[in-house]
């Protein structure tokens, strides 16, 4: 890119840097600049900056601006590390789109999600590729284009990274993720293309030709976490919490589902295995949909999968069974920790799974674990990235581990301040801009955005949803 023009920096704005990080200045409103945007700072015969606007004040007839300087601009336009030194006395204007462009090179970000509007126009919005090792929150209003938004994510990292996923999917709004839209073009799309997709279906769609059912082997649950089931408590059911125990480890057993459970238990004598077989029915854990019953199960699935696994559990009619399957592959990647192998873990309307106020011993269950996926995965490669509506519902263990933040549009303030307090990386004067944003806007903040920024989602490669319904025209 050219060289700046001096000529350009009319008058002087008095911008001052007494740490050689931070910049304030008065500047006048026509100047057009607002919260986010990169500016050039010149400061009076030394090396020009690149900085970001981050807050603004209005003072009269002129606004103060503070930001934070990010890094020094060659005499080329080429970027370098910023050398801290104060100054006083320089001039702002904001930077030309070819600047923008190469700050987002220089910090390496290259999966394009969007568009980041400019002074000149507009320039891709671009996520790091590498910020996807933290976990990612992503929150806004039902209906302000989460799950669209999230899609384009996991389209571009699937698209330009070798990451594994796993997709709990409460709507069925990930089904169709394999499918690209034939009028897709560009290398995301191709790369895209090649990406295999495996997805796994419950309820009737699971009965369909060629669908491959979301199971669970009862087998591939943890002692504790089927005792959760049975709701029996280690304190309170002594004698039952141990005798399954007992029960569970003696010999081989082959069993995969709990039919096959309650089957053994009734068969014994002893009245505390009775007592565990009738906990089995009178909790109606017998007829679950969720079993394996000789079938693969979703753990088993998740192995053979190459790159992307969606679990669609929408078509579950009891709500344990989507719990059931979550925990059963949550407590696989668990157990697998030590072998290192990257999975990041996408939970649409994370609510759900991730409760703040579990309701019984199995909610409980699956939210521990991933307390604990929060606290202690990143180190093995397990990253998660959650989606909700509700983000006071979210366990707030879960939440505070979050390094990496997509907010749209939320109609409370009072919601944006609270997650302010969580997100501290997210700059104010952005989070603030939430209530107005329009569907598909976005602030994105953290580790995997090269700028806290607000931006417009691009377009999905492939389709959202189960089955795009059109309105039937009538033929005249
Ligand atoms: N960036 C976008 N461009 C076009 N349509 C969008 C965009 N984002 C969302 N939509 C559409 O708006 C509707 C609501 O979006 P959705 O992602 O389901 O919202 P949420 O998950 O936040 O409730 C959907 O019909 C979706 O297809
Ligand atoms: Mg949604």
């Amino acid at each position: 890119m050219g060289a700046i023009d001096s000529t350009d920096l009319a008058g002087t704005h008095e911008v001052v840097s007494i740490d050689g990080r931070t910049f304030t200045c008065r500047i006048p409103l026509d100047l057009g600049l607002l919260a986010g945007d990169l500016a050039v700072i010149d400061s009076q015969g030394r090396t020009r900056m690149l900085g970001q606007v981050l807050d603004l004040e209005l003072d009269g007839r002129l606004v103060i601006c503070r930001g934070r300087l990010l890094a020094d601009v060659g005499d080329d336009g080429t970027l370098g590390a910023l050398k801290p030194r104060p100054f006083g006395g320089g001039a702002l204007q904001r930077a030309p789109k070819e600047l923008v462009e190469a700050f987002d090179r220089w910090a390496k970000a290259d999966l394009v999600v969007g568009t980041v509007r400019v002074d000149d126009g507009s320039v891709p919005a671009t996520l790091r590729a590498d910020g996807f090792n933290r976990h990612t929150f992503v929150c806004g209003q039902s209906g302000s284009g989460k799950t669209y938004a999230l899609g384009v994510v996991l389209e571009r990292v699937l698209a330009y990274t070798d990451l594994k996923m796993v997709i709990i999917d409460p709507n069925a709004d990930y089904v169709r993720l394999g499918e690209v839209r034939p009028e897709a073009t560009g290398d995301a799309a191709d790369r895209m293309r090649r990406v295999p997709v495996e997805v796994l279906r419950s309820g009737s769609a699971a009965d369909e030709p060629g669908a491959r059912p979301l199971t669970v082997n009862f087998r591939e649950l943890s002692r504790k976490n089927r005792a959760a089931l049975l709701r029996v408590d280690p304190m309170a059911d002594r004698e039952e919490y141990s005798a399954l125990r007992r029960i569970l480890t003696a010999g081989d057993l082959k069993m995969e589902d709990a039919q096959e459970y309650f089957a053994l238990l009734s068969a014994n004598d002893d009245p505390v295995s009775l007592a565990i077989a009738q906990r089995l029915e009178n909790l109606g854990l017998l007829d679950l949909s969720v079993w394996s019953r000789g079938r693969l199960s979703c753990v088993s699935q998740f192995h053979e999968a190459e790159r992307a696994v969606v679990m669609d559990v929408s078509g579950f009619s009891d709500p344990r069974e989507r719990s059931i399957a979550a925990l059963s592959l949550l407590d696989d990647l668990w157990a697998n920790r030590e072998s290192r192998e990257p999975v990041l873990i996408v939970i649409d309307e994370a609510h759900n799974l991730c409760t703040a106020e579990p309701a019984d011993a199995l909610e409980e269950a699956v939210t521990d674990r991933l307390v604990q996926i929060a606290a202690e995965g990143r180190k093995y490669g397990l990253w998660l990235l959650l989606s909700t509506q509700r983000p006071s519902k979210i366990h707030p263990n879960v939440l505070s581990q979050c390094d990496n933040l997509m907010m749209m549009r939320m109609n409370s303030p009072g919601d944006v301040a609270e997650l302010g307090a969580v997100f501290g990386f997210a700059p104010p004067s952005l989070l603030a801009a939430a209530p107005t944003f329009g569907l598909g806007e976005t602030l994105l903040a953290g580790r995997f955005s090269p700028l806290a920024r607000i931006a417009k989602m691009g377009e999905r490669l492939t389709y959202q949803g189960g089955a795009d319904v059109d309105v039937p025209r009538s033929a005249d």
